[in-house]
């Protein structure tokens, strides 16, 4: 059966609409919702097998531990069993907003969610719709991206579809998720803390919120030799057509092409002169406005009977690290 689609308003959500999600995730359904960052598959967080439903339905392995969604710190302190200073801070600097944090659990939070860790990543979302919905569910929402494992995230409905139809609930379709990117993370159990997955939110930020060098993900790998989380794994966020990242990416292209082959060229850069049968997608050259649109993009792409995406390499600064970061797992 198809999965059913309701339109919402991104600003004022319909509360007969949000309702009847709600009713779904009490009664231990999967509700697709937008975020800030991306699209969500929600469940009840506190029940288990409610939470097994977003792994059968994503293909998820059940080592990868998923995010609990909440609406106030206050809630976040009732799933964690430590509340160290830093994610003090954090959360009042941060929340509602794009990081996840995460802490030691309580005992009653789920093996499902955590994949048997000591630990549980917390966000508290800033996107009315995510929070009218996690208030009248009335319980905390564990939430994954909505897509089908190892795919690209989902930043509208219709992409949450092309890989979910059929294998959940609802979707609330309330237009395209703004951010674009998926959330921070950030270990707050761990002193100093270290980011896991860069986000919009950057490393930078966080350090300067704490007073302290909070350690990013290239920091932890090299240390440690593993990656701390299982999102880190080299290539986790994928299209299905090849995709290669390159500083002249337009030659690039244009050689592809003259090889017989269906080319896209995503750029933040005008194109100067034309490019006959190489598919052009300009993003824009702010890297806000380069996130929002990128998963977007490489999902119409997919579409489109294109067999090669090459990306020109975004500028090196530190806010284009989280774009980096999933163009090589893209590319990986
Ligand atoms: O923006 C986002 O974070 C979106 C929206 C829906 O909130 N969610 C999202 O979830 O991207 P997901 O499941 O696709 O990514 C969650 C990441 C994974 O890299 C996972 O390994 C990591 O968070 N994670 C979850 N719980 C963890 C834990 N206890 N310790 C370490 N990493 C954890
Ligand atoms: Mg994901």
């Amino acid at each position: 059966m198809p999965t059913r689609c309701l339109t919402i308003d991104p600003q004022l959500p319909d509360p007969s609409v949000i309702a009847e999600a709600a009713a779904i995730l009490r009664r231990g359904g999967i509700v697709a919702f937008p975020t800030e960052t991306v699209y969500g598959l929600g469940a009840n967080a506190l029940d288990g097998a409610a939470v097994r439903r977003i792994f059968a339905a994503k293909g998820r392995p059940a080592n990868n531990p998923v995010i609990v969604h909440v609406t106030s710190s206050d809630a976040a302190r009732q799933l964690a069993a430590e509340w160290p200073a830093p994610a003090e801070r954090l959360a009042a600097q941060f929340w509602p907003g794009p990081l996840t944090m995460v802490v030691k659990k309580q005992p009653h939070v789920p093996d499902e969610v955590t994949a048997g860790g000591a630990t549980v990543a917390i966000r508290c979302p800033q996107h009315p719709i995510a929070r009218a919905l996690i208030d009248a569910a009335g319980v905390p929402l564990a939430a994954p991206s909505a897509n089908a494992s190892n795919r690209i995230s989902a930043t509208t409905a219709k992409h949450v579809l092309r890989t979910l139809d059929g294998r959940i609930d609802l979707v609330l379709d309330g237009g395209p998720a703004g951010g674009g990117l998926e959330s921070t993370v950030v270990d707050v159990s761990v002193n100093p803390p270290r980011v896991l997955r860069p986000g919009l939110i950057s490393a930078d930020a966080l350090s300067a919120a704490l007073d302290m060098t909070v350690r990013t993900a290239e920091h932890a790998v090299v240390e440690r030799g593993a990656a701390p989380s299982p999102g880190m794994l080299a290539r986790h966020y994928a299209p299905l057509i090849p995709l290669e990242i390159c500083p002249r990416g337009v030659e690039r292209a244009q050689e592809l092409s003259a090889s017989g082959q269906r080319v896209a060229l995503v750029t933040h850069l005008p194109v100067a002169h034309s490019l006959p049968s190489v598919q052009v997608a300009i993003l824009s050259n702010d890297p806000a406005g380069y996130a929002s649109r990128l998963y977007q993009t490489l999902y119409e792409l997919e579409s489109s009977g294109i067999e090669r995406i090459v990306v020109v390499t975004p500028p090196q600064s530190a806010e284009w690290a989280a774009i980096h970061d999933r163009l090589r797992r893209a590319s990986a």
